[in-house]
């Protein structure tokens, strides 16, 4: 089995060891022994555990999980060239990887919240070579897409990245929708959770278009509806955020 080194023991680098440990041996680096311990023990399985320091990194297939604030420091510790680093951090160049880390080869991952559950929506992009094990190696988190920039990954960063946020706003003002017409709350909480259950489903299979069409039929109940979304200019401000997210990520 092949080894895969997380440099970094926080939520990410446990997601993704999750999804990997049935068809990889799994080795984490950290700067703290009992947190490695606690992972190992989360986790369910022997990993190898090293600390941080002086840690060689020759020749390893590496996945960086730590914070992009910390890309300066941890780098200052490790010795050696790994075959390939993976990175997650968020907003950080494969320019800013490659000038810290000694690496034949880079490749940038974008999970997002979703990770946690298997079910990231992770965009990726680097270095061509690594096209195959990189998707493999990240579709044992969710849904995988390769990207041919880094420009790419910023707007999917906007996308699927920030979505989960945008999504939930809608989720809750939705339920708040259905509380002053008269819900229950916890009934509308239980009623959203279920239609997004399904439209997740659904989404799979359907242009959004044809769904909006399916639904809504003349001078009806979802026609009367709709058009507040319109005269409230959901459409446009949706079309905004994605503008004003990738514009931060660029400015990061
Ligand atoms: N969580 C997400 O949904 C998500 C989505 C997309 C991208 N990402 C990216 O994933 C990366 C990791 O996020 P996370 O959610 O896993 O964060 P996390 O749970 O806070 O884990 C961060 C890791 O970095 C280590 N670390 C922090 N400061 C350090 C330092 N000065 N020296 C050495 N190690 C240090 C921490 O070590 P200790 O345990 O010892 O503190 C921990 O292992 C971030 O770069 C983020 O941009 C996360």
């Amino acid at each position: 089995m092949k080894t895969i080194t997380f440099i970094g023991n926080g939520n990410m680098a446990f997601s993704i060891a999750e999804g990997l440990k049935e068809n990889y041996k799994i080795e984490v680096v950290g700067r703290d022994s009992k947190k490695l311990d606690a992972f190992e023990q989360k986790l369910g399985l022997h990993v190898k555990k090293s600390l941080l320091n002086n840690f060689s990194i020759d020749k390893k297939s590496i996945v960086l999980c730590v914070k992009p604030a910390n890309v300066e420091e941890v780098s200052a510790k490790l010795q050696g060239n790994a075959q390939v680093l993976y990175s997650v951090l968020a907003g950080t160049s494969i320019e800013k990887l490659k000038s810290n880390f000694n690496a034949s080869a880079v490749v940038r991952a974008m999970p997002n919240l979703a990770a946690s559950v298997g079910k990231s929506m992770t965009t990726l992009t680097g270095d061509i070579a690594y096209k195959e094990e990189a998707l493999a190696l990240f579709s044992s988190i969710g849904t995988i897409r390769w990207l041919g920039s880094e420009k790419e990954i910023n707007i999917a960063t906007a996308l699927a990245g920030s979505g989960p946020a945008y999504l939930a706003l809608i989720a809750e003002a939705f339920t708040d929708g259905a509380v002053k017409q008269g819900l229950k709350r916890e009934d509308a909480m239980a009623i959203m959770r279920g239609l997004f259950n399904g439209f997740g489903t659904l989404i799979q299979e359907i242009h959004p278009a044809l769904l909006k069409d399916g639904v809504m039929s003349p001078g009806g109940t979802t026609a009367a509806g709709y058009s507040a979304l319109e005269q409230g200019n959901v459409r446009s401000a949706c079309i905004e955020a994605i503008e004003k997210a990738y514009k931060k990520a660029v400015e990061l």
